[in-house]
């Protein structure tokens, strides 16, 4: 039978793929709009969106909103989700082996939104769906195509809040992803 976000979603809530699901509050699905055409892919939820069950809700939440806005855009028009959809304890990187297990949820919902854009915010969602030696500090801004998918990465909302150093690199790289929508003929905003 076809996949529909509603099974997917219910599967999704109710998995114990890994050890993560024992410490989670709450499982953090996904975000936004389910027929966008861009998606943007984090590492895995923290405090506050294990929490809430929404990602990007938390600090690194609201400079991500305020990058978007620059560009046009706002969660109404993109999809937001995760590598890993369960908190990490203390915040850590997500495991491998943890990442393996959880990555078949990101593919459904990559299947079902069908974007023509993929913003991957950090290193890890970069590895995990770019190329496994993808290296966030000199491939950030740079374009790649995997089945006619345009692809990005962006330093992670997180390293921006820790190092403003990274924030000029990151305003030419929303540049570049506006630039890539108006050439694909998708909303960019102004
Ligand atoms: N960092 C992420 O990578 N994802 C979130 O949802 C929140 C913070």
């Amino acid at each position: 039978m076809a996949d529909t976000w509603e099974t997917l979603e219910r599967e999704c809530m109710a998995c114990r793929g890994c050890a993560l699901a024992e410490g989670r509050h709450t499982v953090v699905f996904g975000d936004g709009a389910r027929d966008a055409e861009i998606l943007l892919i984090g590492e895995g939820p923290g405090q506050r969106e294990d929490e809430q069950g929404i990602p990007f809700v938390g600090p690194a939440g609201q400079l991500l909103d305020d990058m978007l806005e620059i560009i046009g855009l706002d969660r109404t028009k993109v999809y937001i989700a995760n590598v890993v959809k369960c908190r990490p304890p203390g915040n850590r990187d997500p495991l491998n082996t943890e990442q393996e297990v959880c990555l078949p949820w990101l593919r459904r919902q990559t299947a079902l939104l069908r974007p023509r854009v993929i913003v991957c915010l950090g290193r890890i969602a970069a590895k995990a769906i770019i190329k496994e030696d993808f290296r966030i500090t000199a491939e950030h801004g740079q374009w790649f195509v995997r089945n006619g998918v345009q692809m990005t990465a962006l330093y992670h909302p997180a390293a921006l809040l820790r190092d403003d150093a990274k924030r000029p690199e990151t305003f030419d790289d929303l540049k570049s992803i506006q630039a890539k929508l108006r050439e694909l003929g998708l909303p960019a905003g102004r």
